[in-house]
Order: structure tokens, then C-alpha cells, then sequence
């Protein structure tokens, strides 16, 4: 079951993507060359403090894997879920996706964004501007009565042609009083299958794309994911509201 919000969630949903979305743009002018990952996440617990919320991901728990972090800061060939590191220092010319999810007053928000730092490899930058590009394709796909394959469909549609490899292995999804709710999102997929898209359903849709393989290793300590062939990889990701006539996007600052 696909749960719809009430108008009384709907404006707890609004407080906690906004939270959501000035943490995001806030630690995104802090990835400068020099920083460590550690210090962004030491800094993200800070402005998380600051905007009336707490980290979703701190604490959370995948298969017995409690995550470390209070975002995740996934650099160059990393795909999603990077831990900060001290030693892991960004440098001009990374790649540096940040995931900001936080609750506040019990619902969640989730945001996503990738950072080129200074001057990137072109065809990196290239990546970062479809991997947005296919978001807010995704996005123009949600009006009530259409499905969630649509969704899937359009973000594809961007980036298929490209040949560029989208991540099969994570998925966008629900995000409510959870994280992670029903319905699964994925990158790619057909028109017109797929649950239907109802007002007052809330998702988040996070195109995970990468300069070469789709294909994913995970590392050893069990959250970070990277691409197998060491390519770049880009992530953005906005928490939408079904609206009665196509979608709100509320994590915006
Ligand atoms: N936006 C990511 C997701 O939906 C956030 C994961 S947080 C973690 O999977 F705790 F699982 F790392
Ligand atoms: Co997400």
C-alpha cells in the first residue's frame, strides 16, 4: 500500500523537505577543496541542529549494518552512501554527491546533490548536468493518474541515449514517517506500467548515473558503493508531492 498524506502530514512532510533542503545547500558551499568527508559530516550534524531537525541516515540500520554517518558524502567513482573519512580529503576536479536526509517532528525529508569542486573533467560536468536534467524529467512525469513507470521512463529517456550506465541496484522511493515507503522508484522502465501516481503521495526521485558501467561493487565496510569500472558517477534526488495537478517540490530552501 502506497500511503497518502493527510493535509495535517502534508505540511510536516513541507517543514521537514525544507529542513532537508537548507542543510543541503548550506553544507553544499562548505565542499571546497581541502575539507575532509569527516568534516562535512561533523558540519551537516551542526546545520542540521541549526534548521530544527536530525539525521535520518545516523543510526539507521540495512541488514544489520547500523550507518555510521549523518549524511552520506560519496566522492568520484563512489556511487551512493559514502561514509566521511578524515583522511578522505576532496580535491579540485572531484566529484562530490551529498545526501541530506533528515526527520523533523516525525516525517522525513530527502535531498540529494552532486558538486563538481573547481575545474572537473568535462565529461564528468557532462554527467552531473543529465543526471539533473533526467531528475526534473522524472519530476515533469508525476500528475495524478499517470504511473510510476512514467516516472521511470522519463528519467531513462535522458539518460539512456547518452550512454551513460544507470544504477539498477538502488531506487528512488515513498518517504513519509520512513525512508524508505512504497512504491520503489527505479531509473529506468517502461511507460505506463507501474503503480498509479494519487494526490497526496510523497516520493523521492534520485537518478543514480554513471559515466560508464551501470555495474556496482559494494565496499568492505558494507555501505559504500561504487562503480566497478572507477568511473564518476552523478546523484540528485528532490522529495515531490503528488498534487492534484502534477507534483510540488518540497525540498526546496
Ligand atoms: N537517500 C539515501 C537512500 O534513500 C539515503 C540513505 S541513508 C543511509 O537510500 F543511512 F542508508 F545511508
Ligand atoms: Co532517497
Amino acid at each position: 500500500m502506497i500511503n497518502l498524506k493527510s493535509e495535517e502530514e502534508v505540511s510536516r512532510m513541507r517543514a521537514a523537505c525544507v529542513a532537508a533542503a537548507r542543510v543541503l545547500r548550506d553544507l553544499s558551499a562548505l565542499v571546497v577543496p581541502g575539507v575532509s568527508t569527516a568534516a562535512l559530516d561533523s558540519a551537516a550534524r551542526g546545520l542540521m541542529l541549526r534548521h530544527g531537525c536530525e539525521s535520518a541516515c545516523y543510526g539507521y540500520v540495512v541488514g544489520g549494518l547500523t550507518y555510521p554517518g549523518h549524511i552520506c558524502v560519496s566522492v568520484n567513482d563512489e556511487v551512493v552512501h559514502g561514509i566521511g573519512a578524515p583522511q578522505r580529503i576532496i580535491q579540485e576536479g572531484d566529484l562530490v554527491s551529498l545526501d541530506v536526509v533528515v526527520r523533523r517532528d516525525g516525517y522525513i525529508g530527502d535531498n540529494a546533490c552532486t558538486i563538481a569542486v573547481g575545474k572537473v573533467d568535462p565529461e564528468a560536468k557532462a554527467l552531473c548536468t543529465a543526471a539533473e536534467k533526467a531528475l526534473h524529467a522524472g519530476i515533469a512525469a508525476v500528475r495524478p493518474g499517470n504511473r510510476v513507470g512514467d516516472i521511470s521512463a522519463a528519467v531513462q529517456g535522458i539518460l539512456a541515449p547518452l550512454g551513460y550506465g544507470i544504477v539498477r541496484d538502488f531506487v528512488g522511493h515513498g518517504v513519509g514517517k520512513k525512508m524508505h515507503e512504497e512504491p520503489q522508484i527505479p531509473n529506468f522502465g517502461k511507460a505506463g506500467t507501474g503503480s498509479k501516481l494519487l494526490a497526496g503521495m510523497c516520493l523521492a526521485i534520485e537518478p543514480m548515473v554513471n559515466l560508464g558501467t551501470h555495474k556496482i561493487v559494494m565496499g568492505a565496510d558494507g555501505w559504500t558503493a561504487r562503480t566497478a569500472d572507477g568511473k564518476v558517477s552523478a546523484h540528485f534526488e528532490h522529495t515531490i508531492l503528488v498534487t492534484e495537478t502534477g507534483a510540488e517540490i518540497l525540498t526546496l530552501p
